[in-house]
């Protein structure tokens, strides 16, 4: 038995495994049941006593040697096998996309307008949503009875406290916290009691505009407008001022820019005038001056106002207002390259 033993003992040595089949074939051989160390364990239970100290040592050392080269051949072989599955990927392959959301189409048209001022030296400002009658309207010139108080426009919290009706309010918080010169321009929702419809909705988004400073003229109103259309619309469209009234400004306008779809011809969108409203304009009272702590006899300045959902509708020709807010995932990704 030692004999057969030292014999066994090279047979392993010997063995050479360099595929992964003879891992298996290995253990057969040597270790599994059947196998040879197994059977020379059944043998040992007839060696005489005085030999078993003896060769019971010997048969463990070789079945130790067995079992090591087994499980070292074992782990070579898994080793290279996760070597060669990630020599497989090709990390030249363009990656998987992930949906991460992207701008709404209303910031995309916020963000263009604020960039377009800021190269004019505009600062941005913010007002709250929640305003006093004074910021939204009295400290703005509108008479005690003007209709735009009336509950019909406007949403009351308390009988001095209202959802903002427009932007405007934040052109009172900047004059009474600042000394001209002051060039800002102020983004935000605003609120009106409106029945919701593919034209109009309860909310909507604003931009606001105001210049003070000494010697500002309706000439450098025309002059920033006319900038920030060609900017955003493009060098072929045209302006054309209309006189209007607003409370807080005199004198007033409105703005129309030439429809960039018909290009002036005439088309359902401009219902065949050629001309589209975009916002409203002019130079600041001096009533709303002087209540804002402005003195109106040595400083000046125009303001305007815009609805952004207009313009992002005539931008991207959008038809119904309620589209920018029901989050249709198939709306909303079509923005998805732009505004980054
Ligand atoms: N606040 C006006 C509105 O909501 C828009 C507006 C008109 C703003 C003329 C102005 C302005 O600053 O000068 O309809």
């Amino acid at each position: 038995m030692k004999k057969q033993l030292e014999e066994l003992k090279i047979q392993i040595e010997l063995f050479e495994i360099k595929q992964s089949e003879q891992v298996e074939n290995f253990r057969l051989k040597f270790l599994s049941k059947k196998g040879s160390l197994n059977q020379l364990f059944e043998d040992f239970k007839t060696v005489p006593s005085e030999m078993k100290r003896e060769v019971g040592a010997l048969l463990n050392q070789v079945k130790q040697k067995a079992q090591q080269k087994w499980e070292e051949a074992q782990a070579q072989f898994e080793a290279n096998k996760s070597k060669d599955s990630a020599e497989q990927i090709d990390l030249t392959l363009p990656a998987d996309k992930e949906f991460t959301g992207s701008r709404h189409p209303l910031k995309i048209i916020e963000n263009d307008i604020i960039e377009i001022f800021k190269t004019l030296g505009f600062v941005y400002a913010e007002g709250p949503e929640i305003e006093d009658d004074w910021h939204n309207f009295s400290a703005l010139n509108f008479p005690p009875n003007h209709p735009a108080r009336d509950m019909q426009d406007t949403f009351f919290i308390t009988e001095d406290i209202a959802l903002r009706t427009h932007t405007s309010s934040v052109q009172v918080r900047l004059m009474e916290n600042q000394k001209p010169p002051i060039r800002a321009i102020m983004p935000g929702r605003v609120y009106r009691n409106e029945a919701i419809s593919a034209r109009a909705n309860c909310f909507f988004h604003q931009i606001e505009g105001i210049y003070i400073d000494e010697k500002v003229s309706f000439a450098d109103l025309k002059q920033t407008l006319y900038h920030f259309i060609q900017a955003l619309f493009g060098q072929d469209v045209n302006l054309r001022f209309r006189p209007s009234y607003f409370p807080f400004t005199e004198p007033s306008a409105e703005m129309d820019i030439s429809c960039m779809l018909c290009k002036g011809s005439g088309c359902n969108v401009c219902k065949h005038t050629g001309w589209l409203e975009i916002l409203g304009c002019g130079m600041i009272d001096p009533n709303v001056l002087q209540a804002s702590g402005i003195d109106p006899e040595k400083y000046s300045g125009f303001a305007f106002g815009m609805g952004i959902e207009r313009i992002a509708m005539l931008k991207f020709e959008v038809k119904d207002l309620r589209t920018y807010f029901t989050n249709d995932i198939r709306f909303l990704s079509q923005f998805e390259s732009m505004g980054n």
